[in-house]
């Protein structure tokens, strides 16, 4: 690991949201719309590798009409969050995983390698500045969301030279709209999200876009979410547009799709897992099939589900459609397994329990 400790040219923003302005905002910050009065940005060359480390006044990027991630999709993205805690500091979670995954996107992209500790460290950087941005409501976490662009001003088709990473933040609440029981899910049978040896388990915006038709589709259904199946037999369950799934059995064991290279690796997946063996769970990563679904959640084998992500936490699964599926889980309701799941991981998260793993980095 590089142990590298940038240092940060600070320009702090002269015109800040006044704290009243700030209270209002975070009384109702909805998700991903507010943003913080700063920003952290970092540029490389091929020639001077990372440099020009700052904390400037949130602002617009100013790039060339011709600047590669423009034409050619040239951006990876973590998203994380920092908790409030209950003493008034404020931690982040795992922290470390995001870095390691932005590096892994960062090879698949062919995109310039930013050593872990510089990522953490600008993160760490920006709630610091912002800190005032931390939401106290229940649930409400700023959401974090470092970035990476290619920025050679270049039409040929081939790796940049230059990148811009940066980093911006957002008080968030919850990610679905309403106080819904549970989400209805898309089966989208039209479009896949990742094929082999694509780009399914990194983090880039390319993949998200793939993914929008298919949200689209499954809006006009009205689904909040679509789950995407395997791109070669068109039968197995992968992902949805942007978390994770588990699948829970009325013997009270859980099960997920394994990580073979199509799905993104979730952070909160994996602490999911390791949160469910310590509760005495059997937690299988094996493949399920959308037939098998159907029928299990009709036979009553399958008790419940949920999706689970940074922005969807963990989020109950309700009602599945699609043109040749249509069932409901359990009463269609949040279930007592994800109710228990989702309380172990955020007790963790929000400091209200002990954090055993190791997981927060606490910041002040
Ligand atoms: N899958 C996709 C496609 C996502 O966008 C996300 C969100 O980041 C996840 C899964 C969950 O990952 P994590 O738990 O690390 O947020
Ligand atoms: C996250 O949970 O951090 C994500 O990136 C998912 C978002 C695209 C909805």
């Amino acid at each position: 690991m590089n142990k590298t400790k940038p240092t940060f040219d600070v320009k702090k923003n002269p015109n800040p949201v006044t704290g009243e302005q700030r209270e209002l905002l975070l009384a109702n910050p909805g998700w991903g719309r507010v943003f913080t009065d700063h920003m952290v940005t970092m540029r490389y060359s091929e020639d001077r590798g990372w440099q020009d480390w700052r904390i400037e006044p949130r602002k617009a990027l100013d790039l060339d009409p011709a600047t590669s991630v423009l034409h050619y999709a040239l951006e990876i993205f973590e998203g994380m969050k920092a908790y409030r805690l209950p003493d008034g500091g404020a931690t982040l979670f795992r922290p470390h995983a995001n870095a390691r995954r932005f590096r892994n996107s960062a090879e698949r992209l062919a995109m310039a390698d930013l050593p872990e500790d510089l990522f953490v460290e600008s993160v760490r950087a920006l709630v610091c500045i912002d800190r005032e941005w931390i939401p106290s409501a229940q649930g409400a976490a700023l959401y974090l969301r470092p970035f990476m662009i290619g920025t050679e001003v270049a039409l040929g088709t081939k790796p940049s030279c230059d990148y811009i990473f940066c980093v911006i933040a957002s008080p968030v609440a919850s990610y679905f709209k309403g106080d819904g029981p549970a989400v209805t899910l898309w089966v989208s049978e039209n479009f896949t999200r990742a094929a082999p040896g694509g780009t399914g388990a990194a983090k880039c915006g390319g993949n998200y876009a793939a993914s929008l038709a298919a949200q689209a589709e499954g809006l006009r259904e009205g689904c909040e979410q679509v789950v995407f199946l395997d791109a070669v037999e068109r039968r197995w369950v992968e992902e949805l547009g942007g978390m994770n799934v588990f699948f829970v059995f009325e013997d009270g064991s859980l099960q997920t799709p394994p990580l073979g290279g199509t799905i993104l690796p979730g952070i909160t997946r994996e602490s999911l897992i390791t949160l469910g063996r310590h509760m005495g769970l059997t937690v299988r990563e094996e493949r399920y099939s959308i037939d098998q679904w159907q029928e299990d959640a009709r036979s009553g084998r399958l008790t419940e589900a949920f999706a689970c992500g940074t922005a969807a936490v963990v989020t109950p699964i309700g009602k599945v459609k699609g043109r040749t599926h249509g069932f409901t889980v359990g009463d269609g309701k949040a279930g007592p397994v994800t109710q228990r799941l989702k309380a172990a991981l955020t007790d963790i998260q929000f400091g209200r329990a002990d954090d055993k793993h190791g997981w927060l980095d606490r910041l002040f």
